[in-house]
């Protein structure tokens, strides 16, 4: 290693006076300030004048390269205000506005910049830097500090560089050695605020590590030489983001993330579209169904025909089946896959005929188990046979260690997951990447990428002690905040009674599994509108729905919204959420633990319309988490309702207009 670091203002003899840099939000409210001087440069943020964080340290620590003692320091401003529309989001219409702020240092003809955006829902920046006569740099390390000004409460799960299916910890920020992203935290004061990243490639990601000072830092996932990323002489670093907002709600209202991102690279996005789906799924995860061949194998053609009937019949557009593919007997194991070749029972000519003739949606799943070279190898032949089956939607897994030690969350993984992405795209594929690497907003500029996994989903109901309500309740309020999650809702068979009936098939249930999801059905119901994801799955086997009454809100339900509100939480206790779609809203409530009762003004319902309010609540007469009434009104914008929940309970309210 030759001598020395980069560090923002490494060996310069400039100093900054504290005042002259400084940028304020749109509406004055969050300023941003770069102090220090050299070679500690530092920002700090205030909201509504007090601090929110106290001088922070900057910087990349790239061993090949210093800047001599000629640097010059300037700094420049821009503003924007604009919208745009996306083809598919929470919301439709966007407002972007912002304040900008560009540290430049330049040194010969080296510049490195660190360019700071303050919006009215939180500040980010990045770095970006042209060192000419460098065509590959290694990044050793990252200096970024967030060091909070105050004692506050955080939200997190712990920072890990191979998965995100962990449990939340509520933790006063001192005891936080270590965490992932989206790091939520709610100061004394009544500030919310979240930190991430944002438009995250060919970089590895960032969690945040306690240093030597007590502070928390940036620390990047590393590559197997211990280096953090080898990056050109001319690069941008992501985004590292603080959303900000004035309630907890605030933060799932905020479109921060997805602002900090690129335009749509795709131009025709006319086959992308929101859909609901159904799947040969959840039977594999209780361990009454076979991934492989066998008497008990899930994915057969007989099966397919069964889930195209129901999905055509209940006005859903898609259909996912697992375990089509031959190698499932590989997983675990070798992780050789076959992504083109089905098992023998399933016909895959005739099962997407059969789903085309009757306008549905044929998803293909790829296990990859973390076989990334011979994914890769194979991926081209793969999605051009899709293509030509009619299919648009693909499911992707990476359960298993990569290959060559390689983490998940590595600059190799990174750059992994975008090339399905850009790949997928040329063949008007749509991804639901599992075991994914985090949501960073690149769905806007990629808006192929639909949803990903990227926490506990429901999965981990069937196999494990499951997901509380009160882990469901602090969802929304960390992972959701950095977009869309295929959580996979709708379990209705609460207690798994079916499969129980026949216990000794449950053969992959691990010694955990209590048999039982841990909430209520009406809250199974609440997650569709909770935890928002363009890609929408009834979980459940379609024999637990069939015939039951409370699956009519499945079947109203329209994944395409185009206006959504988190109108109502608190971090960890009870959300609501409600959702607009081709003119119908969908609320969907839950709570924790506890029982619990929330007025819901419908003040945003249309003005000088009336609507059919058909309301899913849980009966809170019986101790059966199943037990669910269905109510239905007429009511208009002027009207309360009160949400009365049961203990890990929840309600959800279809609103049709009528005419
Ligand atoms: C884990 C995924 O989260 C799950 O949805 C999938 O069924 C299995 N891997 C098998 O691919
Ligand atoms: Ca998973």
């Amino acid at each position: 290693m030759k001598h020395g670091i980069l560090l923002v203002l490494s060996a310069c003899v400039v100093s900054v006076a504290a005042s002259a840099m400084s940028v304020k939000s749109p509406d004055g409210c969050i300023e941003v300030s770069v102090s220090g001087e050299a070679p500690r440069l530092m920002y700090s943020v205030d909201v509504d004048g007090s601090a929110l964080v106290a001088p922070s340290r900057l910087g990349v620590v790239m061993p090949r390269w210093t800047l001599g003692s000629d640097v010059s320091v300037s700094h420049s401003y821009s503003d924007y205000s604009g919208e745009w529309t996306q083809p598919w989001g929470e919301n439709r219409h966007i407002v972007e506005r912002y304040n900008e702020m560009a540290v430049n240092m330049s040194a010969g003809g080296a510049v490195f910049v660190v360019r700071f955006r303050v919006f009215d829902d939180g500040m980010a920046f990045r770095y970006e830097w042209s060192l000419p006569g460098f065509d590959v740099l290694a990044v050793t390390d990252e200096l970024t500090e967030f060091n909070m000004a105050s004692r506050c409460d955080t939200w997190s799960i712990p920072g890990n560089f191979e998965t995100y299916e962990l449990q939340y910890r509520h933790l006063p920020i001192d005891s936080v050695d270590n965490a992932n992203t989206p790091f939520t935290l709610a100061t004394a004061g009544g500030i919310y605020a979240s930190i991430h990243e944002a438009a995250l490639y060919d970089y590895p990601e960032m969690v945040l590590r306690r240093d030597g000072a007590g502070v928390l830092k940036a620390d990047l996932a590393p590559l197997p030489d211990g280096v953090k990323a080898y990056v050109p002489g001319r690069f941008v670093t992501p985004w590292r983001t603080i959303q900000i907002a004035r309630s907890a709600v605030g933060l799932i209202n905020s479109a921060m993330i997805l602002n900090l991102n690129e335009p749509s690279k795709i131009t025709d996005t006319s086959w992308i579209r929101p859909q609901k789906y159904i799947g040969i799924w959840w039977g594999m995860h209780l361990g009454t169904q076979t991934w492989t061949m066998g008497p008990r194998h899930g994915a057969t053609t007989e099966n397919a025909v069964k889930y195209i009937d129901f999905a055509a019949a209940n006005n859903i557009q898609g259909v996912l089946f697992e375990g089509w593919n031959q190698g499932w007997e590989n997983w675990g194991g070798n992780q050789h896959f076959d992504y083109v070749k089905a098992y023998d029972d399933f016909d895959m000519d005739f099962v997407a005929r059969y789903a085309r003739d009757r306008g549905i949606e044929l998803w293909a799943h790829n296990e990859t188990g973390g076989n990334i070279p011979e994914y890769e190898a194979a991926i081209d032949s793969a999605f051009a046979y899709y293509r030509s089956l009619g299919i648009h939607t693909l499911k992707t897994g990476y359960a298993g260690g990569f290959k060559g030690g390689y983490l998940h969350h590595s600059q190799y993984g990174v750059q992994h997951y975008q090339r399905v992405v850009e790949i997928a795209a040329g063949y008007q594929l749509m991804v639901d990447a599992h075991e994914p690497i985090k949501e960073t907003g690149i769905r806007r500029t990629w808006p192929n990428m639909m949803t990903r996994e990227g926490a506990r989903g429901m999965e981990w109901n069937a196999w494990s002690a499951g997901n509380t309500a009160d882990y469901l309740c602090t969802l929304p309020f960390v992972r959701l905040l950095s977009g869309p999650m295929d959580y996979t809702p709708g379990i209705f068979d609460i207690d798994y009674s079916r499969a129980k009936a026949d216990k000794e098939r449950l053969q992959w249930n691990g010694p955990n599994a209590d048999c039982c999801i841990k909430i209520t059905l009406a809250r199974q119901i609440a997650n569709w509108v909770i935890i928002y994801s363009p890609l929408q799955m009834a979980a459940d086997q379609i024999e637990n729905y069939e015939g039951h009454p409370a699956f009519r809100f499945f079947r109203d339900f329209n994944a395409d919204c185009d206006w959504s509100q988190a109108l109502q939480g608190e971090i960890g206790q009870y959300i609501v959420v409600a959702r607009r779609a081709a003119g119908r809203y969908f609320v969907g409530a839950g709570t924790d633990l506890h029982a619990r009762t929330l007025s819901l003004p419908l003040d945003f319902l249309e003005p000088d319309m009336t609507y059919e309010a058909v309301i899913y609540a849980d009966d809170t007469s019986s101790p059966d988490p199943e037990a669910i009434t269905i109510t239905s009104r007429t009511v208009t914008a002027a009207d309360t309702l009160q949400i009365v929940m049961a203990p890990s309970g929840g309600q959800a309210i279809t609103l049709i207009p009528q005419t």
